[in-house]
């Protein structure tokens, strides 16, 4: 069957934004991305025969060319792989803490935390893990070789594509971050000059990099020039990334989250992320309240789904960190005792005072960040959320060798309860020690039922991610919502601390905002559309429909 594509506004037009949900169906294969170019490179990758892994570290190598705020060299991310065999991985390629790092390496004289330094430094980078954890995948459960996945990216990279609206004006406002570092502003300024759209973008540099990965591997990036480059970066202004760090990088195969939620399998990503442990503890948490009978909108859902957020991400900040220093009770948080015992202190017709609720306790024991999901022809599916931190990270291109490092060391809990840049706090379990990985909230999610793949999402979005899934999950499998309204329909957060209700426009209605203030919920404000960018695929009665979502431009291609 011909692919049937349809622009669509979705419900967007409803919250009044001015840009589009693309969306697409396709029985053969879709990959749905920030970037319409990347997600175009990807679905070439199947039509060539290349299976959903292939097109996943295609699609995330040209990200790095064409979406240089969040696509990557430089980071690190998450990545869920389920196969059709009913195999399901999770990869971990987060950046780690150089060996160098320390607990107090934030702290000022006083004791406060430096956020300059936390954020727009070279301190502020961890070891990359993108290349090695690409790569590493393609290895195990790719078919192509690295030169053919890496070919789109180093000609988009070495022959230059034109600037649309989008990045002109991304490069135009980060460029007084840009201006300290001369290798930056050669990158994403015209001599100086901001670019314009239309203008032809060439990144000679990064392309040499790309080309010297697909010739040498992971070598190409963390031996030889490339590593020389990162780390003379490094020496010249305080970084603390040598030539072992980079050499001794690994990425990390661990046991994927699994729960159910009303006869789905949900898979996600586990620590060192809380996305997976925090969307099926909430799942767990509102699964006996069923939403879809109590109405999409309505106070008694909204209540109900801001307590549960509230007491997950209060255990976010007592018990997660990276599990290969620190003992994370995850399966504990998983289980649905646990979500019983937490939640029974739920009201009803009131709010909980987040300075009441601690962690759990049981029986003793963010333009920032890009998702893309893929799916292929025989139903092999793929979750990718890769990041800088930050959006364009610490702002600092590496000379000579092209790509932005990124500033996930504030992603750690610089201080004991001292928010990040996201307003999140931590403790010990996310303290920075050396060759540690920092807790992140990324989420990539493949949901299947009796082993057929239902549904691929995922958000960047800082703390937000893991409600912004949630919601599209809930949206899906409750609301019964086609992929374009569940993508679109209008979002809202509550991360304990601070103890307020963000929510786009027109997510909670006057009448319900009044209810929910009445029973207690503080800080009910809603303005704007821009929470998450989750690029979904749906796969119902054998058809993919792929969803850019409309916060962002973006795009999906399948056939
Ligand atoms: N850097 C954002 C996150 O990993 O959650």
């Amino acid at each position: 069957m011909n692919p049937v594509k349809y622009l669509s506004l979705g419900v967007a037009l409803l919250f009044a934004v001015c840009v589009q949900a693309e969306t697409r169906s396709g029985l053969n294969g879709m990959v749905a991305s920030r970037s319409a170019l990347a997600a175009q490179i990807g679905s070439k990758i199947l039509q060539q025969g290349g299976n959903a892994v292939d097109s996943a570290v295609a699609t995330a190598f040209a990200l790095a060319v064409v979406y240089p705020s969040a696509g990557n060299l430089g980071g690190g991310g998450f990545m869920m792989i389920a196969m059709a065999d009913g195999r399901v991985m999770a990869q971990d390629n987060r950046e780690k803490a150089p060996a160098a790092a320390s607990r107090d390496m934030f702290l000022d004289a006083k004791g406060n935390v430096d956020r300059n330094l936390a954020v727009n430094s070279l301190q502020a980078s961890g070891v990359p893990g993108t290349v090695a954890g690409l790569l590493d995948a393609l290895t195990r459960y790719g078919t192509m070789t690295r030169q053919q996945v890496l070919a789109p990216a180093i000609e988009l990279a070495s022959k230059g594509f034109p600037l649309n609206d989008d990045l002109a004006g991304q490069f135009a406002e980060n460029l007084e971050g840009f201006r300290a570092h001369p290798a930056s502003l050669a990158k994403f300024t015209h001599d100086g000059m901001p670019y314009k759209a239309g203008d032809v973008w060439v990144q000679r540099d990064l392309a040499d990099t790309l080309q010297r990965i697909a010739d040498q591997g992971r070598d190409g990036f963390y031996k030889g020039k490339v590593a020389e480059q990162i780390v003379k970066e490094m020496q010249g202004n305080n970084g603390l990334i040598t030539l072992k760090d980079l050499e001794q990088y690994q990425p990390v195969w661990r046991e994927p989250v699994h729960g159910t939620y009303h006869g789905y399998d949900i898979w996600s990503m586990p620590p060192p992320s809380s996305g997976g442990v925090l969307l099926v503890q909430m799942l767990n948490m509102l699964e006996p309240y069923n939403l879809g009978k109590l109405g999409y909108g309505s106070t008694a859902a909204m209540h109900l789904m801001i307590e549960a957020q509230r007491r997950a991400y209060a255990d976010r900040a007592e018990y997660l960190g990276d599990p290969d220093f620190v003992k994370v009770p995850a399966a504990t948080m998983v289980s649905r005792e646990y979500a019983k015992q937490r939640f029974s202190d739920f009201d009803p017709d009131h709010a909980t005072d987040s300075t009441k609720v601690g962690a759990g306790k049981w029986p003793e024991e963010s333009l920032q960040t890009t998702h893309f999901s893929v799916v292929d022809k025989n139903g092999n599916a793929v979750a990718i959320t890769t990041t800088l931190n930050r959006s364009y990270g610490n702002r600092i291109v590496v000379p000579g060798a092209g790509f932005l490092m990124n500033n996930e060391m504030d992603d750690f809990s610089s201080k004991p309860n001292t928010p990040n840049s996201y307003g999140l706090i931590g403790r010990d379990a996310n303290d920075i020690q050396p060759g540690k990985r920092m807790l992140s909230s990324m989420t990539p999610t493949i949901i299947t039922r009796d082993g057929k793949l239902v549904m691929v999402t995922g958000s960047p979005g800082g703390s937000t991610i893991i409600n912004t899934v949630l919601e599209v999950v809930v949206n899906v499998l409750d609301y019964g919502m086609s992929a374009d309204k569940a993508v679109s329909s209008p979002r809202f957060h509550h991360q304990w601390m601070p103890d307020n209700v963000r929510y786009e426009t027109g997510a909670i209605s006057a009448e319900v905002a009044a209810e929910l203030a009445k029973m207690g919920h503080k800080g009910l404000s809603g303005s704007g559309f821009g929470i998450g960018d989750a690029n979904t695929i749906v796969r119902k009665d054998g058809v993919l429909e792929g969803v850019s979502d409309p916060r962002n431009v973006g795009g999906v291609a399948g056939y």
